[in-house]
C-alpha cells in the first residue's frame, strides 16, 4: 500500500505532482477555508505525511493521533503553529520553507512600510470614494522614507533582505537580534542596538521577529511610549509579539504616527477590531510571501521534503534536527 499524504488546503494539482506520482494524496477541498478539527484529527490518524499551513494548529493531540505520521511539512518559514517538542518526542520530522521566500517577504515588508509612510491605501480609497475635489499642498501628506532611520527587530534572513532595500533608500539601519550579525554589519552597515535604544531612535520600527516565549508580547504600551511621535510601526513577522490594545491606544492618542500590519494576534482579524477603525493603520491579510512564483516554490519544497522523508532521504529544510 502506498503511504498516505494529507494536504490541509486545496493546492493546484500541477504543484504537487512529485507527491501524486508516488503516494496516495488527498487535499482538503477548500483553498481558503481551513479543515475542521475533527477532519484534521481523522486525517492525521491515517497519514504518513502532512503538508500544513501556518494557520493549522499542529498540537500534541493531533501529533499523537498520527500513529503513522513521519513528517509534517509546514508551508511557511515560521513554525510557531507546531508543537515542536511533541513532534520531536514522537520522531516526527518537521520542515519549513526558509530561503525561498526571503526576498518576496522583504519586498512585501518594504511595500507595507512605503504604503504606511505615504498613505497609499488611504489615498487610493480617497480617490475611489470621489473625495478628490482639487489639488492642495498637504493633501494626504505622509512621511519621508529616504534618509530616515529604520530599526529592525529580528534580523534573520528576511530582516537582512529588508535592510538591503533600506540601504538603497539611504536609510540608517539599526537592528536588534538574539545574536550579532557581523556580515550584515559589514555588508549593509547595520548597527547593532539594544531593544530600548532601537525603539527610541528609529523612525520606522520593523518587527520581523519569530514568535517565541521571548518575543510574545514584546511590544507593550511602555515600548510604544518610548517611540518617537512620528514613528511608524511595521509588523510582518508574527501578530502575538504585539499587545494590540496598546498599539491601538498608541495610534489613537498620537503617541506614534502610523502602523503597517501584515500579521495579527488572531487571524483572520475581524472587521470590528478597533485597529481597523483607525485611518493611520494599513492592514493586509498575512501575505508576506504571497507571490504566485514564491508560493509555488514553497509548495514544491514541502512536497520534496515529504517525499524525502517517506523514501528514507534527508529533507532539505528540517526544523527539528
Ligand atoms: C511565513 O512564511 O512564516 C511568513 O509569515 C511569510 O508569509
Amino acid at each position: 500500500m502506498k503511504p498516505y499524504v494529507f494536504i490541509t488546503r486545496k493546492l493546484p494539482e500541477e504543484t504537487i505532482v512529485e507527491l501524486t506520482e508516488k503516494f496516495e494524496v488527498k487535499m482538503w477541498e477548500h483553498e481558503d477555508i481551513p479543515a475542521p478539527r475533527e477532519v484534521m484529527l481523522a486525517e492525521a490518524k491515517k497519514a504518513s505525511g502532512m503538508i500544513t499551513m501556518l494557520s493549522d494548529k499542529i498540537d500534541e493531540e493531533l501529533l499523537s493521533a498520527g500513529e503513522n505520521l513521519k513528517v509534517v511539512a509546514n508551508l511557511a518559514v515560521g513554525f510557531d503553529n507546531i508543537d515542536l517538542k511533541a513532534a520531536t518526542e514522537r520522531g516526527i520530522i518537521v520542515s519549513n520553507t526558509p530561503d525561498v521566500l526571503t526576498e518576496t517577504t522583504a519586498d512585501l515588508s518594504f511595500a507595507l512600510l512605503m504604503a504606511a509612510a505615504r498613505r497609499i491605501v488611504e489615498a487610493a480609497e480617497y480617490i475611489k470614494a470621489g473625495m478628490w475635489e482639487g489639488w492642495s499642498p498637504y493633501l494626504l501628506a505622509g512621511h519621508d522614507v529616504y534618509g530616515k532611520t529604520m530599526g529592525i527587530v529580528g534580523m534573520g534572513k528576511i530582516g537582512e533582505a529588508v535592510a538591503r532595500r533600506a540601504k538603497g533608500f539611504g536609510m540608517e539601519i539599526l537592528y536588534h537580534n538574539r545574536s550579532r550579525k557581523p556580515e550584515a554589519e559589514k555588508e549593509i552597515g547595520a548597527v547593532y542596538s539594544s531593544f530600548e535604544d532601537l525603539v527610541t531612535k528609529a523612525d520606522y520600527v520593523v518587527s520581523l521577529a519569530p514568535l517565541t516565549d521571548e518575543t510574545r508580547n514584546l511590544f507593550t504600551a511602555d515600548v510604544f511610549a518610548k517611540m518617537k511621535k512620528s514613528a511608524i510601526f511595521i509588523n510582518a513577522g508574527r501578530g502575538p509579539v504585539v499587545d494590540e490594545l496598546a498599539l491601538y491606544e498608541a495610534l489613537k492618542s498620537g503617541e506614534i504616527a502610523a502602523a503597517g500590519l501584515d500579521v495579527f494576534e488572531k487571524e483572520p482579524i475581524t472587521t470590528d477590531h478597533p485597529l481597523l477603525e483607525l485611518p493611520n493603520v494599513t492592514a493586509i491579510p498575512h501575505i508576506g510571501s504571497a507571490s504566485t512564483e514564491t508560493r509555488t516554490t514553497m509548495i514544491k519544497l514541502c512536497c520534496s521534503n515529504v517525499k524525502s522523508v517517506l523514501t528514507g532521504d534527508s529533507p532539505k529544510t528540517i526544523v527539528n534536527k
